[in-house]
């Protein structure tokens, strides 16, 4: 048996000798880790201040190790989980145990393939009214894709969960979600270095009085509902309505509220991103855009698209897969080992010290396994090249029992997105001004993603609402 190495074995960059590398993790992030993995390998050590480690795994092996065969060992950061747990309570994405397990088991239903379809009308209705609104929007003036992609996104997943039957309120928590959401990246980017939630600074009331709005909205969106006040055939509805097949126990107000908030953010930042950097690079490769606007001509001509269609709309989905792959949203997350480990062949002590992080963006760049790594080819996820790369080569959505519940939501949504918005428009890149990633909680266009809209030209026979 081949002796166990110790932590302090694993190679990386040696960084300040007290700080380590946490000066570059916070300025320079993305070149950092892409140069640590580049000199040292797929499992490198980085020093964060004299007593962290923080160990990144770039290849599939150990990514599946850590997600999949030791997935007992590994919990997600507790410093990570008190950030958000003030907003997403119990929910699925911060809740651990037997307890997520149970509401694992409780949400998967609302997220069938056959459930999912019935949601796709909303999804090309609000594109539809983002659409509306474009068509006043002078072709001279820049407009910030990003943000569209944010306003878009929270309009579909509040739809999603609350239909139209609330209208005005989906919009309502939409404006408070997105104020949480830059609160929530602050506390996961500020490393504990915040004053605590007790200190009242105007900061921190203002995260008081954003939780107090969502939770009276949400509370009265359920009581409406559960009083038979308002009806819906959406998410709300079917989370009220699933059974545990064990015990027969419906979820309680709270567990649906916190459910809801874990899918309004979970659900919209994320699909965001992803839909920004893919407009950007299609305004980059106009033989791709050519390509995707050749699928939408002959699958849709004129008409909207509707589930039906998706699986027709193959290519745009590898469009979307491709971004994904160069452009994860969730380029970097975080594990804590809970028990005792070996992860080829260094012990791992269980130890809040030790912070193991699974790297989708070296992951996804690498040259082993994925040639070129830099181009953007949508080909690489036909379905005869994607038939032969080994599995956990791609992280976007996770992987193992955590696996992102909403990743054929998030495909389905870009794909009718994007094909509802090339039957009316061009987007083009802004001339002269750099597109680069600012890796904060998700990868984001740095400064936003301004770019000219041209409302195409041809017969305007698709009916979108006024
Ligand atoms: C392109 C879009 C999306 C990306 C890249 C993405 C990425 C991820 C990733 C990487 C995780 C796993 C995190 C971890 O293991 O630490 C995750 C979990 C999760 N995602 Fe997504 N996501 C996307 C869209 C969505 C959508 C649309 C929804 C809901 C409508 C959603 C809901 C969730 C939830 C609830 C979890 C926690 C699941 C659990 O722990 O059981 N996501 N997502």
């Amino acid at each position: 048996m081949p002796e166990e190495r110790r932590l302090g074995e694993v190679p990386g960059p040696r960084g300040h000798w007290f700080w380590g590398s946490i000066q570059e993790r916070r300025r320079e992030p993305l070149q950092l880790f892409t140069r640590a993995h580049q000199e040292h390998g797929d499992f490198v050590r980085l020093r964060m201040g004299p007593t962290i480690h923080l160990l990144s795994l770039a290849s599939p092996e150990l990514i599946k190790h850590v997600l999949v065969d030791h997935a007992d060992r590994y919990n997600k950061p507790p410093s990570f989980l008190r950030d958000v747990r003030d907003l997403l309570g119990n929910g699925l994405f911060s809740s651990e145990g037997d307890f997520w397990k149970r509401q694992r088991r409780l949400m998967q239903p609302s997220f069938h393939k056959e459930r999912l379809a019935t949601l796709a009308e909303g999804m090309v209705d609000v594109t539809g009214q983002m659409l509306a609104r474009w068509r006043s929007h002078s072709t001279s003036a820049p407009l910030d894709i990003f943000s569209e992609m944010m306003r878009l996104t929270l309009a579909v997943v509040g739809r999603a969960l609350f239909s139209t039957d609330v209208s005005g309120t989906a919009e309502r928590v939409g404006q408070a979600m997105a104020v949480a959401l830059e609160e929530v990246n602050y506390r996961g980017l500020s490393f504990g270095l915040r004053p605590p939630d007790f200190i009242p600074t105007a900061r921190n009331r203002a995260w008081r009085r954003v939780l107090s709005t969502l939770d009276a909205i949400v509370f009265d969106i359920i009581a409406r509902r559960r009083e038979g006040q308002t009806h819906g055939d959406d998410l709300l509805a079917t989370l009220m309505a699933t059974q545990d097949a064990d015990t027969g126990e419906r979820m309680t107000d709270q567990q649906l509220r916190d459910e809801t908030m874990t899918l309004f953010l979970a659900g919209h930042e994320t699909t965001a991103t992803a839909l920004a950097w893919m407009w950007h690079l299609l305004s980059q490769h106009p033989d791709v855009e050519a390509r995707a606007r050749a699928e939408v001509d002959t699958v849709l001509g004129d008409r909207l698209p509707t589930a039906d269609d998706l699986p027709h709309l193959r290519y745009l989905t590898q469009i979307f897969e491709e971004t994904l792959r160069l452009y994860p949203p969730a380029w970097l997350f975080a594990r804590q080992p809970v028990k005792e480990d070996v992860l080829a062949g260094v012990h791992i002590p269980a130890s809040p010290r030790v912070i193991v992080t699974l790297n989708a963006y070296v992951l996804q760049r690498n040259p082993k396994l994925w040639p070129d790594p830099e181009r953007f080819d949508p080909d690489r996820f036909s379905p005869e090249h994607a038939a032969d790369r080994p599995r956990f080569s791609l992280l976007p959505f996770g992987g193992g029992q955590r696996l992102c519940i909403g990743n054929a939501f998030a495909l389905m949504e870009a794909t009718l997105i994007t094909a509802t918005v090339l039957q009316r428009f061009q987007l083009r890149a802004l001339p002269g001004r750099p597109v680069e990633p600012e890796p904060l909680i998700t990868l984001r266009p740095k400064g936003g993603l301004p770019m000219l809209l041209e409302p195409l030209s041809r017969p305007a026979r698709v009916t979108l609402p006024a």
